[in-house]
């Protein structure tokens, strides 16, 4: 539109409601919803906005379920408008209505949330108010797409894209030689992380690291006979679960992985070249793990001595 026919709205859509007598009802008499409950008072003029602004497309998505009697309708997020809608004697250009979300928002963080949050406090979102995401004025719809059937952040293989235009640097991590399927949309930045905060650490999805990992990785859990203390403790002392270039995601090759905590020169019994110096036997391929197969716990009930050094 020009900028003159948009101060002038009005008169398109006078243009546009001479037709529709002749179709049916008088759209002044009776304004009708066009996709939500009570969008009508709305609707009268953004139906004829739509090339513009696209908005109608929210209609497909579970917002627009109208037999659903908790859905929203329009000012239920950007608010009653009233002088978006009835522009105020003496003023020349439509002001904004109450809440805007869109690039360059004037609302604050906080403002916009208010609206989701209405009807969005508990369940998943249960946590919000104290995660670190609004703690950094991230909003609701900093991840959310609301006009449109599909909202990239909660599909498995656009999520990705969401997250990561902010946090650049999981970017190369999660390219790296061993990795999580996440680039493949098999496992999801939120399969580990509730980016609407949690009660665990770093917004993991459960109340741990390691009960995070165990959703799919249970025979990590043991219970084992013997428990292999940092196992147990936090898988992320060996293990980057974003990615790295050691196999199997470890932080560190063996054995200098294992040799943070275990004193190189210490190896007990008359195993050969342990006795002087452990380092030339060890990094040999995977090093310590050659004779310790059984890292993270071992059930042997037989040969209690093998088992409780993780050997079988
Ligand atoms: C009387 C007609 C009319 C009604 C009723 C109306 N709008 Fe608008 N709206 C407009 C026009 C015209 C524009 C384009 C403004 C412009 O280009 O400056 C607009 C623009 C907008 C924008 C985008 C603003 C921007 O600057 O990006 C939003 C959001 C909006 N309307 C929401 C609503 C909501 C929500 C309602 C119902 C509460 C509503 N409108 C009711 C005419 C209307
Ligand atoms: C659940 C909250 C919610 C509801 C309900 C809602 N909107 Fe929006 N609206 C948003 C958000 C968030 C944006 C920012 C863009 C986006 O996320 O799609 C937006 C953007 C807009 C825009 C600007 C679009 C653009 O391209 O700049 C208009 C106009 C608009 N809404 C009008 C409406 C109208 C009219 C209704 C009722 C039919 C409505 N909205 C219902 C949340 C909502
Ligand atoms: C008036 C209440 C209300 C408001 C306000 C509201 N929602 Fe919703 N929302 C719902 C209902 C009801 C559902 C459907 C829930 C269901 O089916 O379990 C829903 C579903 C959703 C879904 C899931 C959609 C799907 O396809 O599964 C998302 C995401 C969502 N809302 C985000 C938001 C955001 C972001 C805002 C604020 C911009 C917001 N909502 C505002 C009531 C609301
Ligand atoms: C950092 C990105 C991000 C932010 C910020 C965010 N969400 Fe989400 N949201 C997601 C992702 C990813 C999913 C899908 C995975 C899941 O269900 O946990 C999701 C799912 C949802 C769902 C559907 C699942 C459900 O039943 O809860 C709703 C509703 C929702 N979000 C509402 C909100 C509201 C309300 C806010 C603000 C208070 C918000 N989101 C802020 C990323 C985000
Ligand atoms: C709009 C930018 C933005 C988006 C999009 C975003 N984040 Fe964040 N996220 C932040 C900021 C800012 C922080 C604060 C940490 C910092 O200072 O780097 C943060 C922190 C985090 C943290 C650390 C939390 C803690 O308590 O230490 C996790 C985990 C996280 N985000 C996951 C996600 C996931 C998963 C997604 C996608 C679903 C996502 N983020 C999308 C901006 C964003
Ligand atoms: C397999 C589980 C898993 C997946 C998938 C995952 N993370 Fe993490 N993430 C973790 C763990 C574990 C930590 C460290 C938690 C701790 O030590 O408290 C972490 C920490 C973080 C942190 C905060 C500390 C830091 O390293 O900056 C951010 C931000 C983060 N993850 C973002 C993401 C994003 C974005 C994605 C998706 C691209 C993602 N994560 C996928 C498990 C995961
Ligand atoms: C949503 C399911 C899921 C969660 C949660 C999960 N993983 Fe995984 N993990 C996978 C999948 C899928 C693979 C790849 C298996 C394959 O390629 O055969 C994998 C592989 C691995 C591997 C082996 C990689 C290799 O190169 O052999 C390690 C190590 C690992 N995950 C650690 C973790 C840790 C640590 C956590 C918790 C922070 C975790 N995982 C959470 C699904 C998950
Ligand atoms: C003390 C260091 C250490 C800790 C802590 C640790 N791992 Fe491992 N993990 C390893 C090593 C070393 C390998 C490689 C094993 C091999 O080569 O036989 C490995 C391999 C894996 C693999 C791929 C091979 C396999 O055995 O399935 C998965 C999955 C895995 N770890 C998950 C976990 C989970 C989940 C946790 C937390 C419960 C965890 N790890 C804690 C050292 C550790
Ligand atoms: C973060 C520290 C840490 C790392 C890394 C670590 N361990 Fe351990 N490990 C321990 C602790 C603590 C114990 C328990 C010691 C005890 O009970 O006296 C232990 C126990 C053991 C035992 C059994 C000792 C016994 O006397 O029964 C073996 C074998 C072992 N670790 C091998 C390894 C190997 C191989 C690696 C590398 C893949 C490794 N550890 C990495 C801390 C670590
Ligand atoms: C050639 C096989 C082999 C290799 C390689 C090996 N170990 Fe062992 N390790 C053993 C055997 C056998 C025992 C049991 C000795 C005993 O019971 O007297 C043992 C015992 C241990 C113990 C129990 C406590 C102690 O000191 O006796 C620890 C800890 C340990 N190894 C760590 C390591 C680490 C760390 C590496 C890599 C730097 C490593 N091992 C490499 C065979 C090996």
């Amino acid at each position: 539109m020009t900028a003159f026919l948009r101060a002038r709205f009005e008169w398109v859509l006078a243009a546009a409601l001479i037709l529709v007598p002749a179709l049916g009802a008088p759209v002044w008499a009776q304004p009708k919803d066009v996709v939500l409950n009570g969008d009508a008072a709305c609707m009268v003029c953004h139906q004829y906005l739509e090339a513009q602004y696209p908005i109608l497309a929210i209609g497909k998505t579970k917002h627009g379920t109208r037999a659903d009697k908790r859905t929203p309708t329009c000012t239920s997020c950007h608010g009653e408008s009233d002088t978006h809608i009835n522009i105020p004697q003496g003023v020349s250009e439509r002001p904004k209505p109450e809440r805007m979300f869109g690039k360059g928002s004037m609302t604050p963080a906080p403002e916009r949330d208010e609206a989701c949050l209405s009807c969005h406090k508990g369940g998943k979102q249960i946590h919000w108010l104290g995660s670190t995401h609004a703690a950094r004025d991230i909003s609701c719809t900093s991840c959310h797409q609301i006009h449109t059937g599909r909202d990239k952040v909660r599909d498995k293989r656009t999520q990705p894209e969401v997250c990561l235009g902010c946090h650049k640097d999981k970017r190369t991590q999660i390219m790296r030689p061993s990795r999580h399927p996440i680039l493949e949309g098999k496992v999801a930045c939120s399969d580990c992380h509730n980016p609407h905060g949690s009660a665990g650490p770093t917004m993991m999805v459960r109340d741990s690291v390691n009960d995070t990992c165990y959703q799919c990785h249970m025979e990590k859990r043991g219970p084992f006979v013997h428990n292999h203390q940092p196992v147990t403790e936090d898988c992320g002392i060996c293990h980057n679960p974003h990615g790295t270039i050691n196999y199997a995601m470890l932080k560190l090759r063996s054995p200098f992985l294992c040799q943070q905590c275990h004193e190189p020169t210490g190896h007990r019994g008359t195993v050969a070249s342990f006795a002087t110096n452990s380092v030339p036997a060890n990094t040999v391929a995977r090093g310590c793990l050659n004779c310790h197969t059984n890292i993270h716990g071992s059930n042997n009930p037989i040969d209690a001595g093998n088992a409780r050094t993780f050997r079988r």
